[in-house]
């Protein structure tokens, strides 16, 4: 007979679901720190260098020219059982240098000591001048075919596989800042097409600060820490910053999406990714279009609290670095699909009124479509950072046929400066020699020398024309880059922007526009918080200016935080009409690789956790267990312990109990265990209570069975929205998986604006 019992129901879906996920379930959560447990004792068995991790990828295994060597990965950096010298010569001992006896100096003839320090001493290369901090992957992109009528890029077409490698940044920070701050993202793609690497190098934020390229060190230096102390550290709220987006107006639009919850994402693979520039794209039969790349996140775009960004700065610093690793490493693939928008390549390169070369302006969904053309999944973590993510070089000079640039004047700019900059920071003309740089396209060109060349270059006339090569190599037209022949209209030379680049406020207007209450509500947040960090009042006023010029509730409720008056616009306010693609809220989304809290009891209520572990495996999300000590409970591991635990790593929260205080929940001991000496009075351990407040202020979902449910009402947070109880683990999972579908429960955070 059939059930009709709920709890039951679920049961039964949870038991068949397990079966599958058998295998995720041996392979645990996430983070293994190598391929190998380590053994308790020093090994003492030489042994071949152990594999990489199973989600592990490295570049193809090409030469400087591209072609495939079919060399094993591991082979490529290490090789044998015994420790050599960079020559191969065996070592006898590392740990000792050679001295003139065992209390002597070191002898100056100690090769071994000198490579080893020599090489250490110049490990480091310079940070990137931007994006310096940042995380990569290798993936696979996927062309749908659907942009054959618009260019002829080979790797759009139907079903062609293209690898990749993309690289996720923050822009003002320091290789070792922090992931969370509020900041713009960098989402640079490197694709290894056939026909020629393609380099699509962008931004999470579709537009720019600065109309011209000329103006790239003035926002960069401004927005830096300050030259005399080095503070602060990567983050906008300071005054030099909002001092030069007060002046330099044009800004106004890339500092709104900035204080916007677009400046703080929850995870790199719930952010958008934009081209920013428009493109000129060219087909088969050499018609040509104007275009936005836009990148369209599988799992929707979500975004951290600005509490909960502040936390994990402290908690976490590498959180969105360890999100992709972990996403990757559980399965959880990340997947985006490209996206156009398309417009006619009329001469006045305008569409609807917009100026298509201005970077401060978008093209809203609703009047140009993002139509999609392919599917990226990245797939595998780097084998080795350094090599890889570090060293990875993108240009936007990097095009292949059927993708061209325009007179943007900040395009123009940029197609000098990365490749300058890499001759620098890479060290010579010849980094795109490093493996990761090696396009996986046969490369035949006249370069030669420089430090570092890799290539053996046969032949003696590296110059065109010749007869002692054959005449090698030969130019031609077949499948072949084409600079398309577009006409520049005649003018004078001249330092000046077109004068449809003067409208710096009506679309600002129109990204407020378009927000929801509470995102206005967080957007009102942060110019407060970021103004009010500012010491000069003047520099305040001027931007209360701009907000006033942008919209006057806004400006209004910003002054009321700052304390000072709310001034009249200085220009018209522009009737706009609102784009609700800006928006965030409002969608359900998938919730792979989303991080599962589950408090637990030892002393009891554990009859469901192993199932719903199970089921939260199953569901493509890690499940972690926090319990009043490490090890196992109930026969099954412990991720966290409520001192190792904190409220920002997890999406969600389960309670399947309502422990009492454990033996360390003394302020002496963990100061998260409170001041107030109540410890022995409290029915639950307090670092759980902080838990649930936390999870509860960020708007975070919270589920219960069981004891668990007394957590909740000591927490008094049970029957509140977003807060729910079950008869059964599996029950209470299900629950929540619905309120995390929308990412967070928005009734939590009641608005005071329209
Ligand atoms: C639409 C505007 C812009 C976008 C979307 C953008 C995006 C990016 C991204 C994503 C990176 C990091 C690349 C990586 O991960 O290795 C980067 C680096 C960099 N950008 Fe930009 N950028 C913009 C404007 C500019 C301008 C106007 C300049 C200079 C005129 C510039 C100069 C640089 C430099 C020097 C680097 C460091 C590159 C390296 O060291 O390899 N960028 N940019």
């Amino acid at each position: 007979m059939e059930s009709h019992n709920p709890a039951k129901v679920v049961k039964d879906v949870v038991q068949a679901a397990t079966a599958k996920v058998a295998d995720a379930l041996s392979s645990d959560v996430p983070g293994k720190p190598g391929s190998a447990p380590a053994p308790l004792n020093e090994p003492t068995t030489p042994a071949e260098p152990l594999p990489p991790k199973k989600e592990q990828g490295t570049p193809d295994t090409r030469t400087p020219t591209g072609a495939e060597t079919g060399v094993p990965a591991p082979a490529k950096a290490q090789q044998g059982a015994y420790l050599t010298t960079s020559q191969g010569a065996r070592l006898r001992d590392t740990d000792h240098s050679l001295k003139a006896g065992p209390r002597g100096p070191i002898l100056m003839q100690d090769h071994h000591f000198r490579e080893k320090i020599t090489h250490f001493d110049h490990e480091r290369i310079p940070e990137r001048v931007v994006h310096a901090r940042g995380a990569g992957a290798h993936g696979v992109f996927v062309g749908y075919g659907t942009a054959a009528d618009v260019t002829k890029a080979g790797f759009l077409a139907k079903g062609k596989e293209t690898q990749v490698f993309v690289r996720f940044s923050t822009v003002l920070g320091s290789r070792g800042s922090a992931d969370t701050v509020r900041d713009t993202r960098g989402f640079a793609t490197k694709f290894y097409t056939d026909e020629g690497t393609f380099d699509l190098v962008g931004n999470n934020i579709p537009v720019f600060f600065i109309q011209d390229a000329i103006k790239f060190p003035d926002i960069i230096h401004a927005g830096k820490p300050h030259p005399d102390r080095e503070i602060p550290q990567a983050q906008s709220a300071h005054d030099t910053f909002w001092d030069f987006v007060s002046l330099h107006t044009e800004a106004q639009h890339h500092t709104i999406w900035n204080m916007s919850d677009r400046g703080i994402p929850r995870s790199y693979r719930t952010m958008e990714g934009f081209g920013v520039h428009t493109f000129r794209l060219v087909n088969e039969a050499g018609e040509t279009v104007l275009a936005k790349f836009h990148w369209k996140p599988k799992l929707g775009t979500h975004s951290l609290d600005w509490e909960e960004a502040q936390l994990l700065a402290g908690v976490d610093p590498d959180f969105h670095r360890r999100d992709l690793y972990d996403a990757i490493e559980a399965g959880a693939f990340p997947e985006w699909e490209l996206g156009i928008q398309v417009f006619p390549d009329a001469p006045e390169e305008t569409f609807a009124g917009i100026d298509l070369l201005d970077p401060t302006k978008i093209v809203p969904e609703e009047l140009a479509p993002v139509q999609a053309i392919g599917k990226l999944t990245l797939n595998r973590t780097p084998t080795n950072f350094f090599a890889e993510t570090e060293q990875v070089a993108f240009h936007l000079g990097h095009l292949p046929p059927g993708i061209d640039v325009t007179n943007d004047p900040l395009l123009q700019g940029r197609l000098f400066s990365y490749v300058d900059t890499q001759l620098t920071r890479l060290g010579g003309p010849n980094f795109s020699q490093i493996p990761i740089n090696r396009p996986h396209a046969p490369v035949n060109d006249m370069l030669r020398d420089g430090f570092h060349q890799h290539a053996m270059h046969a032949g003696v006339a590296p110059y065109k024309p010749n007869s002692l090569d054959g005449g090698n190599p030969f130019t031609t037209e077949e499948n072949a880059f084409a600079d398309l022949p577009v006409v520049v209209a005649e003018a004078p030379k001249i330092r000046a922007n077109p004068v449809t680049f003067d409208d710096h406020y009506s679309q600002v207007r129109l990204f407020w526009a378009s927000m929801s209450p509470v995102e206005k509500e967080h957007i009102i947040r942060a110019y407060t918080f970021e103004l009010g960090k500012c010491y000069e009042q003047a520099i305040k006023e001027r931007q209360l200016q701009c907000l006033a010029n942008i919209d006057p509730v806004l400006c209004e409720q910003v002054a009321v935080g700052l304390g000072l008056p709310a001034p009249e616009p200085t220009v018209p306010l522009a009737e706009v009409a609102p784009s609700p693609a800006l928006s965030q809220v409002g969608g359900r989304w998938p919730g792979d690789g989303r991080m599962i809290g589950i408090v637990v009891d030892p002393r009891g209520g554990l009859d469901d956790v192993s199932e719903v572990r199970r089921a939260v495996f199953a569901a493509g999300m890690v499940p972690l267990l926090i319990a009043p000590h490490g090890g196992m409970v109930g026969g099954d591991p412990v991720q966290r312990t409520f001192a190792t635990a904190r409220s920002v790593e997890f999406d969600a929260l389960l309670l399947a109990g309502a422990p009492a205080p454990a033996p360390d929940a003394l302020p002496a001991r963990d100061a998260k265990a409170g001041a107030e000496g109540g410890v022995a009075l409290a029915a639950v351990d307090p670092r759980v209570e902080l838990l649930i407040d936390e999870c509860w202020r960020h708007a975070k979902a919270i589920g219960a069975w069981g004891e668990g449910v007394a957590a909740l009402q000591q927490a008094g947070v049970a029957g509140t929205p977003g807060v729910v109880t079950a008869e059964s683990g599996g029950a209470a999972f299900t629950a929540l998986q619905d309120l995390l579908s929308t990412h967070r429960v928005w009734e939590r955070f009641p608005a005071s604006v329209a």
